[in-house]
């Protein structure tokens, strides 16, 4: 699956991968897992949000138990995220099937698409249009940076953007999700763990922040007379990490845009986006205020004119206490496993407010994620194979 895989949408220069969804490299993971699918004998369907469902059992029989997670990226991001879920959940099946457990509840491999949300900004679309945490409207007009909305993308993909929209149905027959995923960051590296158990996920969200100034000439404008957008925006950055160390939380200004970009014009828009991240909401919001506070100010002193658009959102997540139990029975016990929670968004944390549901964590041996360098040992993926086959059997077999 992994030589099938490894291929699509790698930047040859970089080595990262940019699988945008929506996109011919997009298209390609949606064929394979399509292919996965027909190869073990699964029924396929994709649901009115696009995403790709693998199942084994009928799916209208209820109290299934679904597993999986996505298959975009970010851009030039690494090979695990995401895929190593979905890889993860087909190879767990067929130990299932090697094993000879027969299951008892449906069981489901689900692709969410668009988790990431790098081509149209707003995190785990799929999933949040599943569970009607974004509405289509909001959703279908939804910009890339050429300005192609989501609709047109989807459309252009094949995929009806009218049929978008919550699915209370679908969510309705699922008793258990769960979750495999490389680990973002080190804590099971330094614990010694292959494996380990989500305990929550930290509320985070995506702003943008807007500083309008005056495009000027950069060899004759004098410094006084100057209205640059650049400098707020410099300053805004350096008071977003200031804040954020101060509230003991994360704040990041990770992608931004400069109009109209000429080396010697003053800027007359730059547009930043932060993602903010705290362990509970409070200091969330009262950090983002400050950031936002920070920058008004700033910008009066520039001349530059600031707006702030909160575009996506996603509240703390505590995942089910008796689900994220039973799996670290299933794996041994609490002395064997650790439970940890983590700063990452995952389709898993949308689920979680209308499903039961637990993720599993791999061991990343660096910490590092969102970038080609993201790694993790083979042996730590078979180990989250068969840790995601005890749970599967647990859950859903007799
Ligand atoms: C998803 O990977 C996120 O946390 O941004
Ligand atoms: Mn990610
Ligand atoms: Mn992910």
């Amino acid at each position: 699956m992994w030589r099938d895989l490894l291929p699509v949408g790698r930047d040859s220069g970089t080595g990262g991968y940019r699988r945008y969804a929506w996109t011919p490299a997009d298209a390609d993971c949606r064929a394979w897992f399509r292919d996965q699918a027909a190869a073990r004998a699964l029924t396929y369907e994709v649901d009115r949000n696009g995403n790709q469902w693998a199942w084994l059992g009928d799916p209208a029989a209820g109290d299934a138990v679904v597993t999986g997670s996505h298959l975009d990226s970010v851009p030039d991001g690494g090979a695990f995220d995401g895929p190593l879920g979905v890889i993860s959940s087909f190879a767990a099946l067929d130990e299932l099937r090697a094993r000879g457990a027969t299951p008892t509840r449906p069981l489901a491999i689900v692709n969410f698409t668009d988790e990431e949300g790098a081509r149209f900004g707003v995190a785990c679309a799929g999933s949040r249009l599943t569970a009607g945490r974004l509405t289509p409207e909001h959703a279908r007009q939804l910009r890339d940076a050429d300005g192609v909305t989501l609709a047109a993308a989807m459309e252009k993909a094949g995929q009806d953007p009218e049929a978008i929209g919550a699915d209370p149905e679908r969510l309705a027959r699922i008793g258990a999700f769960v979750e495999l995923h490389v680990e973002q960051g080190r804590a099971l590296d330094l614990s010694g763990d292959a494996v380990g158990v989500a305990s929550a996920i930290w509320p985070h969200g995506r702003w943008r922040f807007d500083f309008a100034g005056e495009a000027n000439h950069a060899g004759t404008t004098r410094l006084d007379d100057r209205r640059d957008p650049m400098l707020t925006y410099a300053n805004t950055v350096l008071a977003a990490r200031k804040k954020a160390r101060l509230a003991g939380a994360l704040a990041t200004f990770g992608k931004v845009a400069v109009e109209p970009n000429g080396v010697n014009a003053i800027a007359s828009l730059v547009r930043g986006w932060l993602d903010s991240r705290a362990a509970d909401e409070a200091t969330l919001a009262d950090l983002v205020a400050a950031i936002e506070q920070a920058a008004t100010e700033r910008g009066a002193r520039d001349g530059v004119a600031v707006t702030v658009v909160r575009e996506s959102f996603t509240p703390v997540v505590e995942f089910a206490h008796d689900l994220r139990d039973r799996l670290t029975a299933l794996l041994g016990g609490a002395a064997t496993v650790p439970v940890l929670p983590t700063g990452a968004g995952h389709d898993a944390g949308i689920l979680a407010a209308a499903v039961p549901t637990a993720m599993l964590f791999v061991r990343n041996p660096t910490g590092v994620s969102h970038s080609p360098a993201e790694s993790a040992a083979e042996d730590d993926c078979v180990a989250g194979v068969t840790a995601l086959a005890d749970v599967l059997e647990g859950l859903a077999c007799s």
